[in-house]
């Protein structure tokens, strides 16, 4: 079959790495696509939110399956303008969710009030609006801080503020509510109690009746060494996670996975794809953080790779509802991923530098985000740039496979994490 990935980082790129080595797998476009999916795929260059052009692609390709890589085109409903496209096949297939399913991450307080009405253990929040600043301010003298802010919108992943005093979190909600701060995505905010604890990412392949549990993973999300800096996409990723064992993980299926996909259901929002769901483990009991209706990335790069069974029957009987004929295997090896991003992010950084050494990786995986081939030469094109896998037999294995696999390669500016894994391996 001739498929379709939408998006252009690293996730694409492992998403599509994965379905070109299915036997299902004819022709393969992404779009847009980057220097990495153009070595096993068809670039398109359509942008993600271009929903027109998409949907031409899909007619003059002959595509039979599209697979969603990021969040921003399925809250602004590309499921549901293509179902609705009467040019299209009618059996065209989707992976991810339509616009109310995706407002699961694109609004966090309609996240926040389905939690609550299915009882998913969360953290209490209260929404607030700029008509109630000053019930807003109030309610933040009563909390014990850090204060956690929420920008109700997607904020390109910094709508979140963890406020270590009062007087600082009163300054931010002034900022987000009045200020606009994150533009309309801040046009409510959620003060929410602070969880403490050690978070990890899960993810589920759900047709909206049945449902896969996929490896989990940590991320890390701060820039520097020691999670110090400012927050970012993900700097690297892990999977498995030690902590997240069989009776972690049951208490996960039984509290927050099957109360999630029943509460779609009471809803009548049929969910197509991914959800991946970010949680605290506190004191070993899980509590959500919240909800994406994506992979992540960078822990796709760390994912994806463990999967044993044909992804692309996989997405297909996702996208058919047929999921719980699928019998899903995945390898029992550790993986560690590296992200490589470019000097200042995750503020402003330049473009352009050329890379070197991507021929020289040893065993390890490399999945570009930030890239472009420029006449013949791989350039930078973003603050996250490349992804290099490591895997293993343990998560020591696979991180020293990371690590030797990108020491060859370079740019002017090159800046990664070397701790990516150490506090897996300080806990074991
Ligand atoms: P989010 O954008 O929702 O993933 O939040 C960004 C980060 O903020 C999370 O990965 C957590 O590290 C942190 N965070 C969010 N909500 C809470 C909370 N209620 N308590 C503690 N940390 C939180
Ligand atoms: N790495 C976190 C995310 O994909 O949102």
């Amino acid at each position: 079959m001739n498929i379709l990935v939408i998006g252009s980082g690293g996730r694409e790129h492992t998403l599509a790495w994965k379905i070109h080595q299915s036997k299902h797998c004819e022709n393969l476009y992404v779009a847009p696509g980057n220097a990495g999916t153009a070595t096993i795929a068809t670039n398109v260059a359509v942008s993600a939110s271009d929903f027109n052009a998409i949907a031409g692609i899909i007619g003059e390709k002959n595509i039979s399956l599209v697979v969603v890589g990021p969040e921003d085109p399925l809250v602004n409903g590309l499921r549901d303008f293509l179902m609705e496209r009467s040019d299209l096949a009618d059996d065209l297939l989707i992976v991810g969710p339509g616009k109310t399913g995706a407002m699961l991450e694109g609004s966090k307080d309609f996240s926040k009030k389905f939690l609550n009405k299915y009882n998913i253990p969360t953290a209490r929040s209260k929404t607030f609006t700029p008509f109630e600043i000053e019930e807003a301010l109030a309610y933040i003298s009563t909390k014990t801080p850090p204060v956690v802010l929420k920008a109700d919108g997607l904020a390109a992943g910094k709508g979140v503020i963890i406020a270590p005093g009062h007087e600082q979190a009163k300054e931010a909600m002034k900022e987000m509510l009045l200020g606009k701060k994150f533009g309309d995505a801040s046009s409510k905010v959620l003060i929410e109690d602070y969880l403490e604890g050690i978070e990890v990412s899960i993810f589920v392949l759900t047709d909206g009746k049945s449902y896969i549990l996929l490896p989990e993973a940590k991320d890390y999300k701060r820039i520097g060494d020691g999670d110090i800096g400012p927050n970012t996409g993900g700097m690297g990723a892990v999977t498995p996670v030690p902590f997240a064992d069989v009776v972690f993980l049951e208490k996960v299926e039984n509290r927050i996975i099957k109360p999630t996909i029943e509460g779609l259901q009471k809803e009548n929002i049929p969910y197509i794809g991914f959800i991946f769901i970010g949680l605290m483990s506190v004191n070993g009991e899980p509590y959500v953080i919240e909800y994406n209706v994506r992979m992540g990335d960078p822990e796709s790069q760390a994912v994806l790779p463990r999967i044993k069974t044909d992804f692309v029957e996989l997405l297909v009987a996702t996208a058919n509802g047929t999921l719980s004929t699928i019998n899903v295997e995945f390898d029992t090896e550790a993986a560690v991923t590296v992200v490589l991003a470019s000097e200042g992010y995750p503020n402003s950084y330049d473009k352009g530098h050329p890379i070197t050494g991507l021929d020289n990786t040893i065993e390890g995986l490399v999945f570009h985000a930030g890239t472009v081939n420029k006449e013949g030469a791989i350039q930078t094109n973003g603050g996250r740039v490349l992804a290099v896998t490591g895997r293993g037999p343990d998560v020591a294995a696979a991180q020293e496979k990371a690590y030797l696999s990108l020491e060859n390669i370079t740019w002017k500016g090159m800046q990664y994490r070397k701790d990516i894994g150490n506090d897996i391996l300080s806990m074991t």
